[in-house]
């Protein structure tokens, strides 16, 4: 699959195929994505919880309800902000630079057959609370990105509309 191929037909995925062991190449291949992607000052300001246990996956679900697809995902990786890596230098754009990365995250994942859901937390405040305690992390949760085989295909669609562009 080419990456255009891989943009065009990339969904969310919330039924995954159960008991699934994603080896750990596979985690390293998306990690390694995520921190491909650009930062401001080439800060990276990042780092990535990945959940593989049950009971974690678990108490992420009770803190943040619509990640239920966790339920048969093989994995979730938790993207963390970390704005102190930016202090002095291109404060505050860690959002967007964690956005570059998840994205990356998630069309690697699609070249490599699996199936993936981001499901954000920051800015909601008291989920990242909630999550910090979970995941024992004083960086701030951004998103989680459900990991797993595919158990439905969502057809490939497109939302390109002309009436948002202008060129000048
Ligand atoms: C910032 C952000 C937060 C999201 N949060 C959730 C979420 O909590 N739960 C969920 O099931 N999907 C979540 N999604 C997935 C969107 O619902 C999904 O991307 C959108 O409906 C478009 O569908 P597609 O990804 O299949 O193209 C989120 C997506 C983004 C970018």
């Amino acid at each position: 699959m080419n990456c255009s191929e891989v943009i065009r037909e990339r969904r969310s995925i919330r039924k995954y195929v159960t008991d699934v062991v994603i080896p750990r190449r596979d985690i390293e291949k998306m990690l390694e994505a995520a921190m491909m992607a650009p930062s401001a000052c080439n800060t990276r300001p990042w780092e990535f919880v990945v959940v593989e246990n049950d009971a974690v996956k678990q108490q992420i679900m009770g803190a943040m309800p619509y990640t239920q697809m966790l339920k048969t995902a093989s994995l979730a990786i938790v993207v963390c902000g970390r704005p102190d890596l930016q202090e002095g230098r291109c404060n505050d754009f860690w959002p967007q630079d964690c956005g570059a990365a998840i994205e990356n995250l998630l069309l690697q994942a699609k070249d490599l057959g699996y199936g993936t859901c981001w499901c954000g937390c920051y800015p909601v405040m008291d989920r990242v609370k909630e999550m910090q305690k979970i995941l024992d992390v004083t960086s701030l949760p951004l998103a989680v990105v459900a990991v797993g085989k595919p158990d439905e295909a969502p057809a490939a669609r497109g939302f390109f509309d002309a009436s948002r562009v202008k060129y000048l």
